[in-house]
């Protein structure tokens, strides 16, 4: 079955986006057509680049970089859960995706956002504008979830609408499709 990673970008105390993410990461497998991972940038705790050579290179010399190149090239697919920051992704997640390069390409990402009113769009905007150099394949069909905080309960768990689950479905079914032909140009 084909891998599908899905990204948690924000680390900070107190986080939306892990509830976010454990809603996708069950919408995914209920969708049955991936082998769903989640991936906690928090865990990661990727330190700020500090690789010496461009990593189109692929020349890594610390560990934790080495860890980060395996754990991405294994997949076949990718969403990026993820809030807007002043109008921008998240600096783990730019972290993150600068320190590799070939592991990302020919892979298919689509994007749960969520924010205040623009439900993270401009921040999945400013995404693809990265993810594109990357090689990497933004699907246009998305999750945008616009104040978040309102679909939280009071365990703090993410509770979808349908419209939200409808949009969750219809990604995954694009997403696939892109994973599916993608996939050859990598062999
Ligand atoms: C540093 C910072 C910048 C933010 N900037 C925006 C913004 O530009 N647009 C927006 O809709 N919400 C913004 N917010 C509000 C976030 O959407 C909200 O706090 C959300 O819960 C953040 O996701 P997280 O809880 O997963 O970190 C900002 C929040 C923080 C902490």
């Amino acid at each position: 079955m084909l891998k599908l990673q899905v990204i948690v970008a924000s680390v900070r105390q107190g986080r939306v986006g892990l509830p976010v993410a454990q809603w996708f990461v069950q919408a995914a497998e209920r969708f049955g057509k991936f082998d769903v991972e989640l991936v906690d940038l928090k865990t990661w705790n990727l330190p700020l680049m500090d690789e010496p050579e461009h990593p189109r290179l692929g020349h890594y010399q610390h560990q934790h970089t080495k860890n980060w190149s395996q754990q991405i090239d294994k997949a076949d697919a990718f969403v990026l859960v993820m809030p807007e920051y002043n109008y921008s992704m998240t600096a783990p997640l730019k972290n993150a995706l600068d320190y590799l390069a070939r592991e990302w390409q020919y892979k298919p990402v689509g994007f749960v956002s969520y924010g205040g009113i623009s439900g993270g769009t401009r921040a999945v905007q400013v995404a693809k504008q990265v993810v594109t150099t990357l090689k990497m394949m933004p699907i246009p069909e998305a999750v945008n979830v616009a104040f978040v905080q309102k679909y939280l309960n009071s365990e703090g768990k993410f509770e979808a609408t349908q419209e939200l689950e409808k949009s969750a479905e219809v990604m995954l079914q694009e997403l696939n499709h892109w994973a599916v032909h993608l996939k050859p140009m990598r062999a």
